[in-house]
């Protein structure tokens, strides 16, 4: 059988979507200071701001978003080579970690918003999603996962060595971090932040139009459309919180220690509202 995951550099993909070539031939990768990208680690919001931020860079220039999948890590090389004839400014989507997201992009301060969510929420959403997609191996038990969760043996690598990394760059001019959790709390004032960052001088009514598509009921009724479904396991609760449902106590008080021993006393904890 196919092996279901590769290792590149240490890490885990899924051998389905991604390729060492790509992965390999992305490290030249020229990034714009007018490009955009959208960076986020796994089950923490990427479609969500996808669709917020595809209206932004494409809809609102009266362009169509192109037609192949704006994940940068994902397909093979000719894909890339397709992406780079793309005039900037595009939008470019990843869960790389910040050590392999191509290095042109902070050289030449391309702007990046980076969405994070609640660890619990995050590794519950991904657990999910590895057991209804077939580019995952699926997991017996929740514990088994949240074993592999806790030590960063999951595709795209450890989400805290993410939050560490990119906790020292919140104050970045070209970063912008952003919350599921905010995004859930005011997605009016969500949307505004971002545009505010990306320097669109956008009216109140823009504002309320790109807020209102990116609801999850209308999010996930126009994803059943296109992914039938997939799109139900895309787009599964939307919630917070669910992770009471699968956490032991004792899992909770683990995942609560690291989450301490990461980002206590930081910006990035603070901001999180953990
Ligand atoms: S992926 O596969 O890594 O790109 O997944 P990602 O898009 O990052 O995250 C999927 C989770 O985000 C939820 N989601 C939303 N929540 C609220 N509002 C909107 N509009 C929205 N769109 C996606 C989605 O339901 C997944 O979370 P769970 O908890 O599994 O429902």
């Amino acid at each position: 059988p196919v092996e279901l995951l590769f290792t590149h550099k240490g890490v885990q993909y899924p051998t389905t979507v991604c390729t060492p070539e790509n992965l390999q031939a992305l490290e030249g990768f020229e990034a714009n200071k007018d490009d955009v990208m959208l960076v986020s680690y796994p089950k923490c919001g990427t479609n969500w701001a996808l669709q917020i931020l595809q209206e932004m860079v494409y809809t609102l220039a009266n362009k169509s978003p192109p037609p192949d999948i704006p994940m940068i890590e994902f397909g093979t090389p000719d894909k890339l080579e397709r992406l780079k004839q793309q005039p900037s400014p595009r939008l470019l989507v990843t869960h790389l970690h910040y050590d392999y997201i191509p290095k042109s992009v902070f050289k030449n301060k391309t702007k990046k918003v980076v969405v994070f969510r609640n660890p619990k929420d995050a590794a519950v959403s991904l657990f999910y999603f590895c057991n209804n997609s077939p580019i995952f191996p699926s997991y017996s038990t929740w514990d088994e996962f949240f074993q592999d969760y806790m030590s960063g043996k999951v595709c795209w690598g450890s989400y805290f060595d993410s939050l560490i990394t990119w906790n020292k760059h919140l104050d970045d001019e070209d970063v912008l971090i952003i919350t599921y959790e905010e995004l859930q709390e005011n997605l009016v004032v969500g949307v505004k932040q971002i545009a505010e960052f990306l320097g669109l001088p956008l009216t109140q009514d823009q504002i309320q139009g790109i807020a209102n598509r990116a609801t999850f009921q209308n999010m996930k009724a126009k994803s059943n459309e296109t992914h039938g479904q997939f799109g139900q396991v895309l787009f599964r609760k939307g919630d917070i919180g669910d992770w009471k449902n699968l956490f032991s106590p004792a899992q909770s008080q683990e995942m609560d220690e690291k989450f301490k021993s990461s980002l206590g006393g930081t910006k990035l904890g603070a901001k999180m509202k953990y």
